[in-house]
C-alpha cells in the first residue's frame, strides 16, 4: 500500500516520477504528490485523488529539477485529503519525505516533539517521522544520514522511506523495514521505487533493499554517482546487483480496455508459463526443484498449513482439497492475519506454505516469521520475483505469470492453483499415494489446461450479454460444492471488490442454514455445478433456489443438459478433472464480475478503498 518512487541523476525528474507513479498507482490512489529539489528549494505539489489529479494540478507549472521524490497514497493515518498527502516537509521545509508503511509509536513521538515546540500540519505518522529526523539532526548537529539512523532506531512499525534535503540537494536517503524498496542503478543516476515496474524502462540493474537497510544515493561533482548501503548499526553492506527479467510490454494494456481484462485473457499463456519446465508431458513427469530439494520435509510432515490472504487464500483452500486427496496428509488453511496473532499451534515437523501474488503482504510475512520461530519449514508460492516473501521463506516456487496490475487478482489465482497441483503430484508420486495411471491422467489434464482456457475465453461475449441483466442487482449468491466451494468464495470476492455488489460465496449445502432466507426473485444465484461426485445434490440445491424464485446462473460441464434446463443462464466449460475445475471455471466468474463492473461504470483496475499490495496489517 502506497507507492513510492524517486529519481536522482542528470535527467529531468518530473516525467520519470509521474510515469513511475502511474505504474505504482495500483498500490493506492487516495492522493498523489511530488517534491522536486530545485535551486536549493524543495518544491512540493500534492493533490487528493489519483495521479491524473496531480498532473492536472501541475499542468501549467514549470517543473524542473534532477532530483525528486513522489508518492501515491493508500490512506492509513489521516483522511485522504490534500493536507495528508505525501510528500511531507519538516518544520522549516528543510527536508521532505515520502513513506509507505505505518509508524506505530507516532503518537508518543508527536507528543514529545510538540513539547519541544514542533508544530504539525497533517494527521499523518509520516510527518512525525520527518520532524523527528529533523529534530535529531538539528539538536545533535549531525549529518542527515546519521539523524536517519538514530531516528529509525527509535521508531516502531513498518516503513519504506525516501528523504531529500534542501541543504544537501545531491542526495536521496532511503530506508526500509517491512515495506519493499528497490534501487535501480543507471549510468550516473539512481531510481528508487516500491517495486521494479517504474525502473525497468530505465535500467535492468537493481538492488532489493532488505529490512534495516539505509541507502544513501549521491551525485558526485565529477558526474559520477555513489551508493552506500548500511544497516541500522551503521555497518556497510554490499548487496548483490540483480538483473530484472521483466518486459516493458508486460506493464502495458496491450490494446485491452483494462489491465484486468488483459490479465484474464493472458491466462492460457500464464498457465502454460507456470507449467513450463515443470511438467514434462512426454515423460509423464512433474519436477519442482524447490520440492525435490526438500522432499523429506514434506514427506515427513505431521501436517501442512497453508496461509494467505484474499484471493491467495481461496487458492489455498483449493490446495487443501488437492493435497488431502492426493497426499493423504492433514492440511489446514488459515488467514495469515489470524495465524499471526492467535495462539496457533505449530510443530517443528509441520510444513507451512505461504501463498502471495505480491510477495509483500504484511500479514503473510508476519505469519511466515511466526512459523519459522516455531521451527516449521516454510515454503512460498509467490509471483513477484525478488519480493520479500520469497526471501523470507526456506524455499518456494514462483508462479511466473508476469506483473499483475489490476487490483482484482485473476491470473495469479489460476497459477497458484496450478503450482499447488504440481506440488501435490510431485509429492504423491514420491509418497506412492497415487497410482501411476492416475498420475499420468492428472498430468495430461494439467497440460490440456491452456487450450481449455482458450476455449473458455470464447464465452466472453455471451457473458457480457447476460451481465447486462444483472448490472443493477444488489446481492449475489455463489454456490459450489467440493472443489467448487472455494471457487464460489472467489467468484463472490471478484464481484464485490470491483462492482461493489454485495456477494457471498457458500458451500451449496450450507445455503439451508441461512442464505436461503435471502432468496427471492431479486436474488441471482450463481451455481458451479460441474461436480461428478455430488451432481445430484447440487441439482437439489438448485431446485431449492428455484422453488423460492431465485434466478440461476449455472456453470456446467459441456454436454450437461439437466442443470441447463433448470437455469436462467448457463455457461458450459470444457470437461476437466474435478480438482482442476477451479482453474477453468474461475474464468467465467472473472469475466462476469468484470463486465458487470464496467457496465456499472466502476473503475475496474482501481476499485475504491482497495490496494493491490497490502503492506500494512
Ligand atoms: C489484496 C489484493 C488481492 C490479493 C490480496 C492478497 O487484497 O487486492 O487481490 O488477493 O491482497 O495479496 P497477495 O499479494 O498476498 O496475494
Amino acid at each position: 500500500m502506497c507507492g513510492i518512487v524517486a529519481y536522482l541523476g542528470k535527467k529531468e525528474a518530473y516525467p520519470i516520477l509521474i510515469k513511475g507513479l502511474h505504474r505504482l498507482e495500483y498500490r493506492g490512489y487516495d492522493s498523489a504528490g511530488i517534491c522536486l529539489s530545485n535551486n536549493a528549494n524543495l518544491v512540493v505539489y500534492k493533490n487528493r485523488g489519483k495521479v491524473s489529479d496531480l498532473e492536472d494540478l501541475v499542468k501549467d507549472v514549470n517543473l524542473s529539477g534532477h532530483i525528486g521524490i513522489a508518492h501515491t497514497r493508500w490512506a492509513t493515518h489521516g483522511a485522504p485529503n490534500q493536507c495528508n498527502a505525501h510528500p511531507h516537509y519538516s518544520e522549516n521545509e528543510d527536508l521532505a519525505i515520502i513513506h509507505n508503511g505505518i509508524i506505530e509509536n507516532y503518537s508518543s513521538i508527536k507528543q514529545e516533539l510538540a513539547k519541544e515546540g514542533r508544530t504539525f500540519h497533517s494527521d499523518t505518522d509520516t510527518e512525525v517521522l520527518i520532524q523527528l529526523i529533523d529534530y535529531i539532526r538539528i539538536k545533535n548537529e549531525i549529518p542527515l544520514s546519521e539523524a536517519v539512523h538514530l531516528a529509525l532506531s527509535q521508531v516502531v512499525g513498518a516503513y519504506a522511506i525516501a528523504i531529500i534535503s534542501r541543504n544537501d540537494p545531491d542526495t536521496i536517503i532511503a530506508a526500509r523495514k517491512g515495506s519493499p524498496l528497490v534501487i535501480g542503478i543507471g549510468d550516473g543516476e539512481f531510481f528508487l521505487a516500491s517495486d521494479a515496474t517504474p525502473i525497468v524502462e530505465h535500467t535492468r540493474k537493481v538492488i532489493y533493499l532488505e529490512d534495516g537497510d539505509i541507502a544513501e544515493m549521491r551525485l558526485l561533482k565529477d558526474g559520477k554517482s555513489n551508493l552506500e548501503i548500511t544497516n541500522l548499526e551503521n555497518v556497510v553492506k554490499t548487496p548483490p546487483i540483480q538483473q530484472l527479467e521483466m518486459n516493458l510490454s508486460m506493464l502495458e494494456k496491450g490494446g485491452f480496455e483494462h489491465f484486468m481484462l488483459k490479465e484474464i485473457y493472458e491466462q492460457s499463456r500464464t498457465v502454460r508459463d507456470c507449467l513450463r519446465g515443470r511438467v514434462n508431458a512426454e515423460q509423464n513427469n512433474v519436477a519442482l526443484s524447490g520440492i525435490i530439494d526438500h522432499k523429506d520435509k514434506f514427506l515427513n510432515a505431521r501436517r501442512i498449513i497453508i496461509t494467505a490472504c484474499g484471493t491467495s487464500w481461496h487458492a489455498a483452500l483449493v490446495g487443501e482439497y488437492i493435497l488431502e486427496e492426493l497426499l493423504h496428509v492433514p492440511v489446514e488453511v488459515e488467514y495469515s492475519s489470524e495465524f499471526r496473532y492467535r495462539d496457533t499451534v505449530v510443530f517443528p515437523d509441520d510444513v507451512v506454505i505461504a501463498i502471495s501474488q505480491s510477495g509483500e503482504t504484511a500479514d503473510t510475512l508476519a505469519a511466515i516469521e511466526k512459523a519459522k520461530e516455531n521451527g516449521a519449514f516454510v515454503y512460498g508460492i509467490c509471483n513477484v520475483v525478488g519480493s520479500s516473501i520469497p526471501r523470507a521463506t526456506h524455499s518456494g516456487t514462483y508462479t511466473h505469470v508476469g506483473p499483475e496490475i489490476g487490483v482484482a487478482s485473476t491470473k495469479a489465482f489460476t497459477a497458484q492453483v496450478c503450482v499447488l497441483a504440481l506440488i501435490a503430484l510431485c509429492l504423491a508420486r514420491e509418497k506412492k499415494t497415487i497410482s501411476e495411471e492416475r498420475y499420468i491422467q492428472l498430468i495430461g489434464a494439467l497440460c490440456d489446461m491452456p487450450l481449455k482456457i482458450e476455449e473458455t475465453l470464447k464465452l466472453d461475449e455471451k457473458i457480457h450479454d447476460f451481465s447486462k441483466i444483472f448490472t443493477y442487482s444488489r446481492n449475489f449468491l455463489y454456490l459450489g460444492r467440493g472443489y467448487n466451494y472455494p471457487l464460489a468464495l472467489e467468484g463472490a470476492l471478484k464481484l464485490k471488490e470491483i462492482s461493489y455488489i454485495h456477494a457471498e460465496g457458500y458451500p451449496a449445502a450450507e445455503m439451508k442454514h441461512g442464505p436461503i432466507a435471502l432468496i427471492d426473485a431479486e436474488m441471482p444465484v450463481l451455481v458451479i455445478a460441474t461436480n461428478r461426485g455430488s451432481y445430484d445434490k447440487i441439482v437439489s440445491n438448485i431446485q431449492e433456489v428455484k422453488a423460492r424464485k431465485g434466478r440461476i446462473i449455472s456453470v456446467v460441464t459441456e454436454g450437461d443438459e439437466a442443470v441447463r434446463g433448470l437455469s436462467d443462464f448457463c455457461i458450459s466449460i470444457p470437461e476437466t478433472e474435478e480438482m482442476f475445475v477451479p482453474i477453468l471455471a474461475s474464468i467465467p466468474l472473472q469475466l462476469l464480475a468484470y463486465h458487470i463492473a464496467v457496465l456499472k461504470g466502476c473503475n475496474v483496475d482501481q476499485p475504491r478503498n482497495l490496494a493491490k499490495s497490502v503492506t500494512v496489517e
